[in-house]
């Protein structure tokens, strides 16, 4: 980080401390940050994402130390997760201190915390000294901004300052673990794959949560929802469903490079084989794709492998289904 930087992060850490709303870089998703111990600050936020009251917000520490102002306790078993993966794209659901603002937590006991890996939000968290509550910067049920123009277009006057750290690295959001009860849970799967936390907890495996109760908000459907209809086709129907659906302009995205007989009103997009590359990539491609104002998005569906979850549990979200 250069000098132009570091003045950029020493006002940032000024203006949470006014009280004030910085989105920042991580390198899953861009953050809508705010002081995580100031109750006008969190309605702030909740009202910038015009966000109802029952989806709580991640707190973001700069150190381990930290962890104890926020969580009661953190089990043996949880300490095991955050020595693997932080600082990084995972969020640990703990039992919270009592005096963690409870509308923040939407009235939960328990608080999400995340150690992020990226040095713009490292030095942002390690300037203002104090937790940063940070939803993602864009609007509710939105897909999540992954580079700081995106977070503008979400967020507009509504933020007081962005930090630009460029496109994010991952481009999902961090992977959810609730570690608060008895058993660990996958409550929200990201590029930290639910194999790797059964790994690094010494499990054979663990469980996606699939319950009917809404433990989590990013569980709804419609999260992470473009605009413009969106629908995933598996490989050997997307070549029909085009064919029948001539008349309309649509955007496809397609990992495999197969003859879709293509139209005028059809714009094919080739998206990345390897997962870590699509993920990079797709959030960037369906907010373009969104501003085109096609009838229609068709998502060529990805395999159902590990370590495409997190990818195509967004897909699903994002096409409602
Ligand atoms: O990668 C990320 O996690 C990004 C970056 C900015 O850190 N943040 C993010 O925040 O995606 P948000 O608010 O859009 O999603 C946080 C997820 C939601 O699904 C929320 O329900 C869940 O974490 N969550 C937060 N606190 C929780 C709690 N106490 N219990 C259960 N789920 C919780
Ligand atoms: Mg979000």
């Amino acid at each position: 980080m250069g000098e132009y930087k570091k003045t950029e992060i020493l006002r940032a850490a000024q203006l949470l401390r006014e009280g004030k709303l910085v989105a920042f870089p991580t390198e899953t998703v861009y953050g809508l940050g705010g002081d995580a111990r100031n109750e006008a600050v969190i309605r702030q936020i909740f009202a910038a994402k015009k966000r109802p009251f029952n989806h709580p917000f991640i707190v973001h520490l700069g150190t381990e130390a930290e962890i104890s102002q926020w969580a009661r306790t953190i089990s043996p078993a949880a300490m095991k997760l955050a020595k693997a993966f932080w600082p990084g794209p995972l969020t640990l659901i703990l039992a919270k201190q009592p005096q963690v603002s409870s509308l923040m937590t939407a009235g939960k006991d328990t608080v999400g915390l995340r150690i992020p890996h990226h040095p713009i939000a490292q030095a942002l968290l390690k300037e203002f000294g104090r937790g940063i509550a940070a939803p993602s910067a864009n609007q509710f049920t939105h897909i999540s901004p992954t580079t700081a123009e995106a977070v503008r277009e979400e967020l507009g006057e509504r933020v007081d300052l962005v930090l630009d750290g460029g496109q994010c690295a991952i481009g999902l959001e961090s992977t959810v673990v609730d570690m608060s009860g008895d058993q660990p849970r996958v409550l929200r799967p990201g590029m930290i794959s639910t194999q790797e936390i059964a790994k690094a907890l010494g499990l054979a495996r663990i469980d996606c949560y699939q319950g009917s109760e809404i433990l989590s908000p990013g569980m709804h459907h419609l999260h992470y929802a473009p605009q413009t209809k969106t629908i995933l086709k598996k490989t050997k129907e997307l070549q029909e469903f085009l064919h029948h659906n001539k008349n309309k302009t649509i955007a496809v995205l397609v990992r495999t490079a197969i003859n879709y007989s293509i139209h005028s009103t059809t714009e094919v997009v080739m998206m990345a084989q390897d997962p870590k590359q699509y993920a990079h990539d797709l959030y960037q491609t369906l907010r373009r794709l969104d501003q085109q104002h096609y009838q229609l998005l068709v998502v060529e569906m990805v395999p159902e492998t590990e370590e495409w979850q997190a990818i195509s549990d967004r897909l699903k979200k994002a096409s409602g289904s």
